[in-house]
């Protein structure tokens, strides 16, 4: 976790702030550090409405709430005058939409990724973290495709910063626990709506998961570790698809349907080639970046392992699996957003 002293009197932008991350990441950062300002950008004023009116954001002077779109390179340029640093979160990250609407796809996860920079390194703030997602490695989507786009404009980005100027890295993982739009949301609607039976796309099929305070945890930490340009990864467990459905309706039966266009059976945060240029540390993976930013082994010298030669990273190899105990409590404990 990131020290409360590291933090203490500092001022955090994070695009996306009324999202599932967001809305976690502000809770948690507003809990534990004595910010002096947090400000929330993204574009629908109603969602910020909305969020300024929950009871845990009331009264606290330091939140700012700033509508801008991530596509508008003058607001996002104005909203980080003063501020130390950047959490990106905003994001189009809906498959099926991305591949029905490339170009908007495009302008926010792509033209968003560089505005960002360009209004990171104008504004002279510390530090940059941009939200990757496990679809990035080795894209079959679009949505992938641009996540990855995003994931390099960031790594490259420390090559404009010069030596004083801002630092730039990704952190990756899989699907959320609770997240708006996610399988889990799906079925609970299917079950609710007194369905005979779950519709499974394929019985292999295989994903990461990860929490919202997990995911907000492993951001701060990856934001005080970071040296610049790399891809932060956590180690999280995986569940097969037929597993969680299971547990969600144990009396209904499963009907495949056929994997939809753009899914793959098994998620990747590690591909092999990815893995020549990765280290392994106690809670996570960090694939190092191609260009000499550090000194290549500086996490090596930490403590950190290379991972083997052939290693990749994917939720139908991973060692760690949730069984259905583990992720009841873990959906008791962050239920769906919807
Ligand atoms: N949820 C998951 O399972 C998951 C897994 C891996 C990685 N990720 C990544 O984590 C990040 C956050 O995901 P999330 O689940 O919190 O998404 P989310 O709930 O859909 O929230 C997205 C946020 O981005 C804002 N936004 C969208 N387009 C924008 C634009 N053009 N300009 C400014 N703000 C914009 C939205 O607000 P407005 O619409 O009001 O602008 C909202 O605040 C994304 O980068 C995603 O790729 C998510």
């Amino acid at each position: 976790m990131v020290g409360l002293r590291e933090l203490d009197g500092k001022s955090i932008l994070v695009t996306g702030g009324t999202g599932s991350f967001g809305t976690a990441f502000v809770r948690y950062a507003l809990e534990r550090y004595r910010l002096s300002r947090l400000v929330i950008y993204s574009r629908d004023e109603q969602k910020q409405f909305d969020m300024a009116q929950r009871p845990e954001f009331q009264n606290r002077p330091e939140l700012r709430f700033f509508i801008g779109d991530v596509r508008d390179k003058d607001r996002l340029r104005m909203s980080m005058r003063g501020i130390d640093y950047v959490v990106h979160a905003a994001a189009m990250k809906h498959v099926p939409i991305a591949e029905y609407n490339p170009f908007e796809c495009i302008q926010t996860n792509i033209m968003g990724a560089e505005n960002v920079v360009k209004a990171a390194i104008a504004a002279d703030v510390k530090k940059v973290v941009a939200l990757s997602t496990d679809k990035a490695c080795n894209p079959i989507n679009l949505y992938g495709a641009s996540k990855l786009a995003s994931d390099k404009i960031f790594i490259a980005a420390n090559n404009l910063s010069g030596g004083s100027g801002p630092r730039f890295a990704v952190v990756r993982y899989g699907n959320v626990v609770g997240s708006r739009g996610s399988v889990v949301p799906f079925f609970q609607r299917l079950i609710k709506k007194g369905t005979d039976h779950l519709p499974i796309t394929d019985p292999r099929m295989t994903r990461f998961w990860i929490t919202l305070p997990h995911g907000v945890d492993f951001v701060l930490s990856s934001l005080r570790m970071m040296r610049g340009g790399e891809i932060f990864v956590p180690k999280i467990p995986s569940m097969r698809v037929t597993d969680l459905a299971t547990l969600l309706a144990p009396d209904l039966p499963h009907r495949v349907v056929g994997i939809r266009p753009g899914e793959k059976l098994h998620e990747m945060m590690i591909s092999q080639d990815d893995g020549r240029h990765s280290v392994e540390l106690s809670d996570r993976y960090v694939i190092c970046p191609m260009f000499n930013f550090w000194q290549s082994d500086a996490y090596e010298i930490e403590g950190g392992k290379p991972v083997p030669e052939g290693f990749a990273y994917a939720s139908d190899t991973n060692d760690e699996w949730l069984d259905a105990a583990q992720m009841r409590a873990l959906l008791d404990a962050y239920p769906s957003e919807g």
